[in-house]
């Protein structure tokens, strides 16, 4: 809606999608089909910006995101490239560890997150000059810094989250108001979706990310993606 405080928004982040596409070509968008990313493909496709767009397939996804994937092959015209661990990585883990290793120790699920997330992200973003992500500054405390860009030491290339100033509302409104199409599991109470065996529903009142790697220390509560900047190694943040 034009003149409205989302439309501010909404105007402020095609600015940054852009800017990543046309100053920083080529630009990535990282998208797992959570609300905000599906918020930022339906910009970029409105806009039909050159941005490319994946998705990093653990091997471990509801089966809600994978009919998510179909119905995105559906409704837009930009391909989502998906990203596979590499097997004899997960052979090894598994043969070690067991399939659900991860549960064990903040150590061995920050190992499976490496080889089924991080891994793939480096391949997702070789050749690329920025990425663009769906992160935003009211998702949790450890996200409240996040900046609209920066440039990721870690990658070695520019990031853009172009919704890091967008309330939960916001972007209710924009995937309303859009139609945009989302995971069936947001209507089960599941606000923030990642794996299957590391995802559930959280309760009235609890944070966004409280579904999110439930069984650890909040302050644990990220998978690598998206590592503070100077945070030491040991310590991975978001
Ligand atoms: S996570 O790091 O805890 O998994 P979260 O689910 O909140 O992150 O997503 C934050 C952003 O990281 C997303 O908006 C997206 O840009 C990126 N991201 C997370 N998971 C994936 C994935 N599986 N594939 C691609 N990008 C992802
Ligand atoms: Fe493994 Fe869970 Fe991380 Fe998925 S979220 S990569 S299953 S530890």
């Amino acid at each position: 809606m034009a003149g409205t405080p989302l439309d501010a928004k909404t105007q402020s982040a095609l600015a940054h999608l852009r800017a990543a596409a046309t100053a920083f070509a080529p630009a990535v968008l990282a998208s797992s089909l959570g609300l905000e990313d599906m918020v930022l493909l339906d910009l970029i496709e409105d806009s039909r910006l050159p941005v490319g767009v994946f998705t990093l397939d653990t091997g471990r996804l509801p089966v809600e995101t994978h009919d998510l994937v179909q119905m995105v092959r559906a409704r837009y015209r930009t391909p989502v490239a998906i990203y596979a661990p590499e097997a004899s990585d997960i052979e090894a883990y598994v043969a070690s560890h067991g399939p659900n290793g991860f549960y064990e120790s903040v150590e061995l699920r920050q190992q499976c997150c490496a080889i089924r997330k991080v891994k793939p992200l480096k391949r997702a973003l070789a050749g690329k000059r920025a990425w663009i992500t769906g992160l935003r500054r009211a998702q949790s405390a450890g996200r409240g810094t996040i900046a609209f860009r920066e440039f990721d030491d870690v990658n070695q290339l520019e990031k853009f989250s172009p919704l890091a100033d967008w309330s939960d509302d916001d972007v209710a409104s924009y995937i309303r108001d859009h139609d945009v199409p989302v995971n069936a599991l947001h209507a089960k109470g599941y606000p923030s979706i990642g794996c299957a065996p590391c995802t559930r529903a959280i309760r009235p009142g609890e944070d966004i990310r409280a579904g999110r790697w439930w069984w650890e220390n909040p302050e644990f509560n990220e998978c690598g993606l998206h590592p503070r900047q100077g945070a030491d190694e040991q310590k991975v943040h978001g």
